[in-house]
């Protein structure tokens, strides 16, 4: 079989659109959400040094893998792998690899969905004045307030994958490319304000002391190093978009013409520029309002976990001029960022079932995004009418974790790495040397390409294999030793 030129989706019509477009499945809720929770949660300098030492080591080498294996395929992950297999006389099975990638995305984009919903819902409530002059009390309510009713969270989900539905629908270059073209600036813009106001705060020194150097102190009470490794991990996964067959898809779409190590170094360089200058935006305006300390009604500390964004900053915010305008901006920031990743979450099973069944797209990313709606509501009840429902009680790492926590877990600590290592042993082990070079073409420009071939071959599986039985073992354990 020739290797088609050209994807039945359609094309980017420029190396700088897949640049855009993969920075905009890549910078999202896991940049402005997530990593400034995580850095508070496990340990501040020591996290963001091994997350470094993560996206270095592993997850450049991957998403090149991804990229490389979605423009030899030109088609969805699904496919991709099966025709790559077949070219080169392997079992049909790997195709399983691109399976488990869709299958992460449709469940990662089930909670995200809701999450995103949620920023939506404190775009109003921050523009509204609502967080003015408030009190830590006042936050919670207004948090739990929204979490607790399913209708108003359902609405919120509704509505984020509606937005999702109607670019994926209209395709890669009518949907995908136009909104990436106007949302990614945007983006940009809202990063580089919310930058110079959190500069402003008088605390900018005391958020990169915390963002870069390890606080010793904090070792112990962080639940030990390996935990903080998986976490690390996985967060360099998700950031990265890498295992859910999202940037695999968007390489199908990239012209040939291309060098993947260089667009791939602009999309790892900018995604975690924005995680970075995200902590840079939010650690400030905490610190100027002593909130490093508050522990909310609810049980969530202030530094250290997912009440970071939707609780102590717009308490922050709430004491600081223009407050609300600025609050209203950062939520705005956040949807934008979820949506340019949303539609990457969708692309890969809406295009196998236009390939699969010759669905027309808008059929297809109708069916696909009733179908996440619907896994939707395992989030959102876990917030409210099944808050006290734990499905792995018996394992104690699990003991507190809702269906919501567990869906998390299974999609960014187990399916994205697993993912990973089975696209560096189909890579670096079952595709030869020659045809991976002719793909990657990398020359002599920049790193050469033996040491891309050494990292997927050994460093990144090894890696990664050492991560997860170290993680699966904790877990089998905890089992043996549940009562
Ligand atoms: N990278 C996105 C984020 O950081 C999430 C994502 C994961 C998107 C996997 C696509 C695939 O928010």
């Amino acid at each position: 079989m020739s290797a088609s030129n050209q994807s039945i989706h359609g094309m980017w019509s420029s190396q700088m659109v897949f640049v855009l477009a993969a920075t905009g499945s890549a910078v999202g809720l896991g940049n402005i959400w997530r990593f400034p929770y995580m850095v508070g949660e496990y340990g501040g300098g020591l996290f963001v040094l091994i997350y470094l030492g993560c996206i270095a080591l592993i997850g450049v080498p991957v998403m090149m893998a991804e990229v490389m294996l979605g423009r030899m395929g030109r088609h969805s992950p699904i496919t991709s792998i099966r025709i790559i297999a077949e070219r080169n006389g392997l079992s049909r099975h790997w195709h399983l690899l691109g399976w488990m990638g869709v299958v992460a995305g449709l469940l990662i984009l089930s909670f995200y969905s809701v999450i995103a919903g949620w920023s939506m819902a404190y775009i109003f409530r921050s523009g509204a004045g609502v967080f003015d002059g408030i009190t830590a009390e006042g936050v919670s309510a207004i948090f739990s307030d929204l979490v607790s009713e399913p209708e108003k969270l359902l609405a919120w989900h509704t509505l984020f994958m509606i937005m999702t539905y109607v670019v994926v629908s209209k395709g890669v270059v009518r949907g995908l490319e136009v909104a990436v073209k106007i949302l990614m600036p945007m983006l940009f813009i809202l990063l580089l304000v919310l930058l110079a106001y959190s500069m402003n705060t008088g605390y900018f020194n005391d958020g990169i002391q915390f963002m870069f150097f390890p606080e010793t102190s904090r070792i112990a009470d962080i639940k030990g190093l390996s935990f903080v490794i998986l976490a690390a991990l996985g967060q360099a996964f998700f950031t990265l978009s890498l295992g859910a067959g999202a940037i695999m898809a968007y390489g199908a779409y990239l012209p040939r013409s291309t060098s993947i190590f260089r667009v791939t170094m602009m999309v790892v360089i900018m995604d975690t520029l924005v995680a970075i200058v995200a902590g840079m935006i939010i650690f400030p305006i905490v610190f100027a309002n002593n909130l490093d300390t508050v522990v909310f009604a609810n049980g969530l500390d202030a530094r250290y976990g997912p009440g970071l964004v939707f609780q102590t900053l717009p308490l922050a915010f709430g004491h600081m001029p223009w407050g609300d305008f600025f609050a209203a901006l950062f939520f705005l920031l956040l949807v934008i960022a979820a949506w340019t990743s949303s539609i990457s979450l969708l692309e890969p099973a809406v295009a196998y079932l236009v390939e699969r069944w010759s669905l027309a797209r808008d059929r297809a990313a109708m069916l696909m995004s009733v179908i996440v709606w619907i896994l939707g509501l395992g989030t959102i009840f876990s917030f409210n009418i099944w808050s006290d429902v734990r499905p792995l009680e018996s394992f104690e790492i699990f003991a507190d974790k809702t269906v919501y926590h567990l869906l998390d877990f299974l999609a960014s600590n187990i399916l994205l790495p697993l993912g990973g290592v089975l696209i560096a042993v189909f890579v670096g082990w079952r595709l030869n040397w020659k045809t991976t070079e002719d793909e990657l073409a990398m020359g002599k420009e920049y790193c050469s390409y033996a040491v891309w071939r050494i990292s997927i071959r050994y460093i990144a599986p090894v890696l990664l294999i050492i991560v997860f039985i170290y993680s699966l073992l904790k877990v089998i354990g905890q089992l043996s030793s549940a009562p």
